[in-house]
């Protein structure tokens, strides 16, 4: 038996769909355009590709971008500078600051400036208290696009055994607080957790989001289990090319799994679209 390929891309091309659909309601019938600024600091090769792909999303999603590109050696002073005067930018709904940022700049002194009502990312310390409330927030988007993909093939996570491999505070953390809030019984792994294949074994539901190029073996998953696999590690390839894999090796859990994500094309994708519907989301609550 093999396992059911969780289409990532399809799944967020439609999510993508339903929210331009909304962005263009939004404009006709209460003239409010959604915007995103996007703040990049340097020129790291992977963050240039990820804010230009969510650019895109944002123009064909009706809404209006705005990209701000900083020098690598801008002050702590100047980007929370640039980051006021998009709060008080009436067109600008949500505000992503790319991480990494270089090390002049500390990452949470910037985030806490972002106003949470535009915290698009759900990183602001009044969205992550929220999400671990329970109440409404903006949530991050890779553990929102994560809960989407395995309630596709398992539409009640209720009673399931989840295993979260990663505690950061971008995926790990919130993504077990969203697995919490739909009644999963949550165990979140890191790197000093004992005997994490036999945990493995265990898990119904098993996220792996620990950044280690195929670190989760075949004999790691449960037969029938949904694997969720938030891994982009670049690897070197045939021929000298690289190629990108995930935190599972997927030619093997592919065959004892029930459904499964493939790399690319599985939670990256949802991450764009999740980016999109909290933009909107922010936009419609900005604007009563
Ligand atoms: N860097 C890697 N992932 C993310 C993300 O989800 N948001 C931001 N702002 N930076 C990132």
């Amino acid at each position: 038996m093999t396992a059911t390929i969780i289409d990532g891309k399809t799944i967020a091309a439609e999510l993508r769909g339903k929210v331009a659909f909304e962005v263009a309601q939004l404009k006709r019938e209460h003239g409010v355009t959604p915007g995103l600024a996007v703040v990049l600091v340097g020129q790291n090769a992977a963050s240039e590709v990820y804010v230009r792909s969510k650019s895109k999303a944002v123009v064909e999603a009706g809404m209006t971008p705005s990209d701000h590109k900083l020098p690598e050696t801008v002050s702590e002073a100047e980007l929370l500078a640039l980051i006021d005067k998009l709060n008080k930018n009436k067109a600008v709904s949500g505000i992503l600051v790319q991480l990494p940022l270089p090390p002049q700049i500390d990452p949470q002194k910037v985030i806490a400036a972002i106003d949470p009502a535009k915290d698009v990312d759900g990183f602001h310390p009044v969205n992550v208290g929220r999400l671990s409330l329970g109440l409404p927030a903006l949530v991050p988007c890779t553990p929102s696009g994560c809960i989407m993909l395995a309630k596709m093939v398992w539409p009640s996570l209720a009673g399931l055994d989840a295993l979260v491999i990663g505690r950061s505070n971008i995926v790990g953390k919130p993504v077990a607080q969203l697995l919490l809030a739909e009644n999963a019984t949550v165990t979140v792994a890191h790197s000093k957790t004992k005997d994490l294949p036999a945990l493995a074994r265990r898990a119904d539901l098993l996220i792996a989001a620990i950044g280690k190029a195929e670190l989760v073996r075949g004999d790691w998953v449960k037969p029938g289990a949904i694997v969720i696999d938030v891994g982009i590690n670049r690897v070197a390839g045939d021929g000298g090319k690289s190629r990108i894999v995930g935190d599972v090796a997927f030619d093997e859990a592919v065959k004892v799994a029930g459904a499964i994500t493939p790399v690319p094309g599985g939670v990256g994708p949802m991450t764009i679209a999740c980016l999109m519907l909290n933009t909107l989301r922010a936009a419609c609550a900005q604007n009563g």
